[in-house]
């Protein structure tokens, strides 16, 4: 049976930086407050929309393994800030990439949107009729962020990152994973309601992103902590067989707790968020990129890597891939 392999990965970052301090010039906050209770010191704000950051993390890896996007069959956008609700962002950066022989979807699983997007393109290259699939995930959350609120403004940033996920047959790629969506939990994270305004009814819209932070909290350490352990379980792996835990980047004491929890040794779990905040669907595969250029992570190592991401929906999923 074929499985899929990670052979080639990349992130874009928009130049534009915001620190705590910024903040705190026009929201009463501190960089005290919010570094203590999220780990975030700073977030990249772009200027440009999602398919643009996503084209720019397909081009730089296009280039960076010298791949031609002809080869791509596919293409799969995990995002919950598109530009358009048509046409897709994935559509858009295949006709910006000029991968004319992929097809292109988009994936909204809102944070979890990359793990959901990796598996959906594992099942692809499994049926057997595709060979490369581009799976990327890119947010612009700013646009969606009311910048007079301190309670969600301070935790998002912008940013995009890619993996190329290819067919094998050695055994690699995902070998366990759980896939969850709370669907009556909806309510605790809401972004760019449209009302239906029509000849019928007139009902506002309202763009901007509310979460009841407490809430989404309590999910992650109960819920997320059960989805981690039946991931492993599924393939009787213990915390100890993983070398590296990559988890959402949303705040470093829910990271902490995660970690304490599954007793993992601290070194095993890497972070970024002091430097991007929760960038959404974009923050697996950019901390994945970072892994990889820092030489945590190498291409065909047979390392075991534990990606665990949680989001609106409520929804959350694992995965356990072997580089
Ligand atoms: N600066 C200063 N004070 C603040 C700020 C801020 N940026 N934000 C909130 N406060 C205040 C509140 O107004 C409140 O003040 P009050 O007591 O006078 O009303 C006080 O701090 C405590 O607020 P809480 O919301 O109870 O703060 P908490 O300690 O729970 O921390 C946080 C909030 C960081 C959001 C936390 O609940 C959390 O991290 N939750 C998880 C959120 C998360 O992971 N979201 C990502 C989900 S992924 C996705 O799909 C989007």
């Amino acid at each position: 049976m074929y499985t899929s392999k990670i052979v080639g990965h990349s992130s874009y970052l928009p130049e534009n930086i915001l620190t705590n301090d910024d903040f705190s010039k026009f929201l009463d906050t501190s960089d005290e407050w919010i570094y203590s209770r999220t780990g975030i010191k700073q977030r990249h704000v772009s200027k440009v929309n999602t398919s643009v950051l996503c084209t720019n993390a397909a081009n730089i890896l296009l280039e960076k393994f010298n791949i031609d996007p002809l080869i791509l069959d596919a293409i799969i956008v995990a995002t919950s800030t598109p530009d358009y609700t048509i046409p897709s962002v994935s559509a858009l950066v295949q006709g910006n990439i000029k991968a004319s022989n992929a097809m292109a979807i988009d994936i909204n699983s809102a944070c979890s949107g990359f793990v959901f997007a990796l598996s959906t393109a594992d099942k692809y290259i499994k049926c057997g009729n595709y060979k490369n699939i581009l799976v990327i995930g890119g947010e612009v959350t700013s646009k969606q962020l009311d910048y007079t609120d301190r309670t969600t403004s301070v935790l998002f940033g912008d940013g995009a990152g890619a993996i190329l996920l290819q067919r094998t047959d050695d055994n690699t790629g995902i070998i366990s994973e759980k896939l969850e969506t709370h669907g009556d939990k909806h309510d605790f994270i809401v972004s760019g309601f449209t009302g239906v305004n029509n000849t019928l009814n007139k009902e506002d819209g309202y763009p901007y992103l509310s979460m009841k932070g407490r809430d989404v909290f309590n999910f992650v350490t109960r819920v997320v902590m059960k989805n981690i352990i039946s991931t492993l379980e599924n393939v009787n792996l213990t915390i100890d067989d993983i070398d590296f835990v990559v988890p959402h980047q949303a705040n470093i004491r829910i990271i902490e707790v995660l970690a304490r929890k599954l007793k993992c040794d601290p070194s095993k779990v890497f972070t970024n968020i002091d430097k991007v905040a929760n960038t959404s669907a974009g923050s697996l595969p950019i901390i994945l990129d970072e892994m990889f250029n820092n030489d945590s992570l190498t291409l065909g190592s047979k390392q075991n890597i534990l990606l665990t991401a949680f989001g609106g929906g409520m929804s959350c999923g694992s995965l356990v891939i072997t580089l």
